[in-house]
């Protein structure tokens, strides 16, 4: 393989740009050319494609976001996309690709192997760290130590105003950033995509609670809960506890955003060499993760179709430590 190319997709995650670093430094010690594939499969398909060289990925290890800026390309889902970016890599001489992002970025690179052959080899970018095949995706520990830092200043508003705070942090699908930033946080109550939590049990821990004379309380909320973001909910236990003083804080995007903790520029750099060496040694179709402090390649099926499990114990933690 003697030219590869490199691409972010989906939601940006801390840490991708140290993963670019690594993808591009890796590929150069080999000896392989290197192309940054700006936004995405959008990118892809519009022939935005740059040569990168070891200083264009210098001093930005430390920095949030992705320089190779990123996308959601709807036409990637069609025939047609595929067709003109499979004939851009070829214009190019792109042989291979590491591709940095989510379920829905592998989604697209398993069908274009199918349709195209171009061998892909993935990254796991995310802050949500819902991928099967690794224990933590790029960009999660940064994200949850950016949620719990701002839980902490509404745990202190919270409690100078005897009030009940519904703090929704980021999550589709996952409860992988609510749950530890309610753990760390001492919030009351988490509510989770992945496990069923009705409205009536929420609302019969929070007045238990009251009666213990607990004055102020963390309900963390996943965006994606079944019971509705952290308004639906908060609105519903209004309805039941109307004397309670109640707010909601979205932290919303910020948890995207920063420099990447330690963790993260670590597990990066680690995988951007793994995804390299993986496609030099004629891996396809399968991300890079670690698992148990271990590289392991899982096929991207599996990264999309099993579901990585919640930790019930860590659930348990929330009930017992909020007693
Ligand atoms: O996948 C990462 C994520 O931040 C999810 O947690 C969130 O639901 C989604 O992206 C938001 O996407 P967008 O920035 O496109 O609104």
């Amino acid at each position: 393989m003697k030219r590869i190319g490199v691409f972010t997709s989906g939601g940006d995650a801390p840490g991708m740009n140290a993963c670019i670093r690594a993808v591009v430094r890796t590929a150069l010690y080999h000896g392989i050319e290197v192309y940054g594939i700006m936004r995405g499969y959008s990118g892809m398909i519009k022939g935005e494609i740059v040569r990168l060289d070891t200083t264009s990925v210098a001093n930005i290890v430390q920095r949030g976001g992705t320089i190779l800026k990123s996308a959601r390309s709807q036409k990637f889902m069609t025939k047609e996309g595929r067709q003109q970016a499979f004939d851009q890599l070829v214009n190019h001489k792109i042989e291979g690709l590491v591709a940095i992002g989510g379920n829905g970025t592998f989604t697209g690179a398993m069908k274009f192997e199918e349709e195209f052959g171009i061998p892909t080899v993935g990254a796991p970018g995310t802050i949500d760290n819902d991928l099967y095949g690794t224990d933590y995706t790029i960009g999660y520990d940064t994200a949850v130590n950016t949620a719990l830092d701002a839980i902490d200043k509404i745990r202190d508003t919270a409690d100078s105003h005897d009030r009940a705070f519904f703090v929704e942090v980021m999550g589709r699908d996952s409860g992988y950033i609510a749950i530890p930033c309610a753990i760390g946080g001492g919030a009351e109550i988490v509510l989770v995509p992945e496990q069923q939590q009705s409205i009536d049990t929420v609302i019969e821990t929070l007045q238990t609670a009251r009666k213990r004379q607990k004055s102020s309380f963390l309900i963390i909320v996943a965006e994606g809960d079944e019971e509705g973001n952290a308004t639906i909910v908060a609105n519903k236990v209004k309805e039941a506890i109307p004397e309670m003083d109640a707010r909601v804080t979205v932290i919303g995007h910020i948890q995207r955003g920063g420099a990447p903790s330690a963790a993260d520029r670590l597990l990066a750099s680690q995988i951007g060499i793994a995804a390299v060496e993986g496609l030099v040694n004629g891996m396809r179709n399968v991300m890079a993760g670690i698992v148990d402090r271990k590289l392991v390649y899982t096929p991207f099926h599996d990264t999309i179709y099993k579901k990585k499990l919640i930790n019930q114990g860590f659930m348990r933690m929330v009930e017992i430590l909020s007693v």
